[in-house]
């Protein structure tokens, strides 16, 4: 199948000419309870019309490969904040899908993203989580790579290889475009894609308010806290995409908690509204009023509130009174792995690590004139509540094991999940200045806006899935094209 349209592509996934379920009978049975999807959408892994997801696509092992090249060979991709670069050589290894990478600094300010993996013998050649370096120097047999890839030193080589070594052909991999947002840094191994403002689409508008309210930015506390967990990416990128709805229940002992340290009264805010966006991301907000300020109900001191408040007056000056005032944005995911938590100081990246575990990247993201006391408060709201010891980190990732790794059962695989939240609801009109479509704080349209840009991506093939061995694109079961993987060296 190939078509320019993604409208096609997402009707021929529906229709038959996606790809292949895996391991998988769609015959009705009685033994199944309630809805099941329809053997007329066979190949289909997402039912847009019933509103329906095929919880397969949390566990299956073949489906995941072909995610890392649909999927994540396709997207821009976050990977550092630009404040953990001050001098040329600074690197922080990450990944981009199953791929690990380092980003360096280079001596122009520039960035470059490198495969972090030998061309000797594919050994990691930066084991560091961060650092500075003027070469990469890999453990095995010592070849070396340049802070820009280079192989720039092979020990003994002259009477390793005399001179039939072309090292300018041997360089470390390097993703073709990489783009910077407001301090984030992102990278892409598809030439093809829209340039990065292009790809975030409205979600830049609301960025803005994430990381540039009044025009003074924002930076990444030191330190990155990375942790494994069990679960597939997509439960949780979703969930930051667009439910509000699961706090009343998930986190409802925390809030109960810090109500009680507080001394006081139990609030869980239900006034506000979610943003789906076109490209597959979400947000999700509190109405902004006056009387409603956030870090007074985060319980921050009075030093804190007050310079937390003058910071909005002058965010209502820089952006404008509806960015400024009406929305007090909590949660957000860009798709298709970044993460955020506004209200908590918190950015994170799901990288997926497996179909069933996932690595979090998080950050800890200040105003950056703020000063040590308020940075200080910022810093423990954020650890307090997410990060790995987090209370309401842990309650998430609770939810995430579970639902994955018991949809991989006999029984279990035959049903589909629901995701009929607020589906036909006309989308609201009462902030007619907010990008995106609007729906009611309790709603599951930006889950269904991630799964649709989910499946227009995975509805074509990666050219490059037949020369890694993939089943689906290899045996003819469906074809098409697209970008060629692009590596530079
Ligand atoms: S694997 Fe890196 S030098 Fe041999
Ligand atoms: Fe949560």
């Amino acid at each position: 199948m190939s078509s320019d349209n993604p409208g096609d592509r997402i009707q021929a996934a529906v229709s038959g000419g996606g790809p292949e379920p895996v391991g998988r009978d769609r015959t009705p049975s009685p033994a199944r309870g309630g809805e099941h999807m329809e053997p007329r959408y066979g190949r289909a892994f997402v039912d847009g019309e019933r509103t329906l997801v095929d919880r397969t696509i949390f566990s299956d092992p073949v489906l995941h490969r072909r995610e890392l090249g649909r999927v994540f060979a396709r997207s821009w991709l976050f990977l550092a904040h630009e404040s953990q670069f001050e001098r040329p050589g600074d690197f922080f290894t990450t990944f981009m899908g199953a791929d690990p990478v380092i980003v360096t600094r280079q001596r122009d300010g520039g960035y470059r993203v490198l495969l972090n993996s030998c061309r000797h013998r594919g050994m990691r050649v930066c084991r560091y989580d961060s650092g500075n370096a003027r070469a990469f120097t890999c453990s095995y047999h010592g070849w070396s790579y340049g802070i820009d890839g280079s192989l720039i030193a092979v020990p003994e080589e002259k009477a390793a290889y005399g001179d039939r070594l072309d090292r300018s052909a041997w360089g470390l991999a390097a993703a073709p475009r990489v783009e910077t947002f407001k301090g984030l840094v992102f990278g892409t191994w598809d030439t093809e894609i829209p340039p990065l403002p292009e790809y975030l689409g409205d979600m830049a508008y609301y960025l803005d308010i994430v990381l540039d309210p009044d025009g003074k930015g924002t930076v990444a506390l030191p330190g990155v806290h990375r942790w494994r967990m069990r679960g597939n990416w997509k439960l949780a990128a979703e969930q930051f995409a667009g439910d509000s709805y699961h706090v009343l229940s998930t986190h409802l002992s925390a809030v109960i908690a810090e109500a009680s340290l507080r001394d006081d009264e139990l609030r869980v805010p239900t006034t506000g509204f979610q943003v789906a966006m076109s490209g597959g991301h979400g947000l999700g907000a509190f109405d902004g009023s006056e009387d409603f300020d956030y870090w007074r109900t985060a319980g921050f001191p009075e030093d804190v509130c007050a310079w937390m408040a003058a910071r909005a007056d002058r965010a209502e000056r820089h952006l404008g009174r509806a960015r400024a005032r009406d929305a007090v944005l909590i949660h957000g995911n860009v798709f298709p792995n970044l993460s955020l938590l506004p209200i908590r100081s918190s950015l994170r990246v799901w990288h997926p690590r497996g179909p069933d575990a996932l690595e979090v990247h998080s950050w800890s993201i200040v105003p950056a004139d703020a000063p040590p006391f308020v940075r200080r408060a910022l810093l423990l709201d954020y650890g307090r509540h997410f990060g790995p010891s987090g209370t309401w980190e842990q309650d998430d990732s609770e939810q995430w094991h579970y639902s994955t790794a018991d949809g991989d059962g006999f029984i279990t695989r035959g049903l589909p999940l629901h995701y009929r939240m607020g589906h036909g609801r006309a989308p609201r009109t009462s902030f007619p200045e907010f990008p995106g479509s609007i729906d009611g704080l309790f709603s599951e349209a930006n889950q269904r806006c991630f799964y649709e840009r989910w499946s227009e991506l995975m509805a074509v093939p990666h050219p490059a899935e037949s020369r890694n061995g993939l089943p689906g694109a290899a045996d003819g079961a469906v074809s098409g094209t697209g970008p060629a993987p692009a590596v530079t060296t």
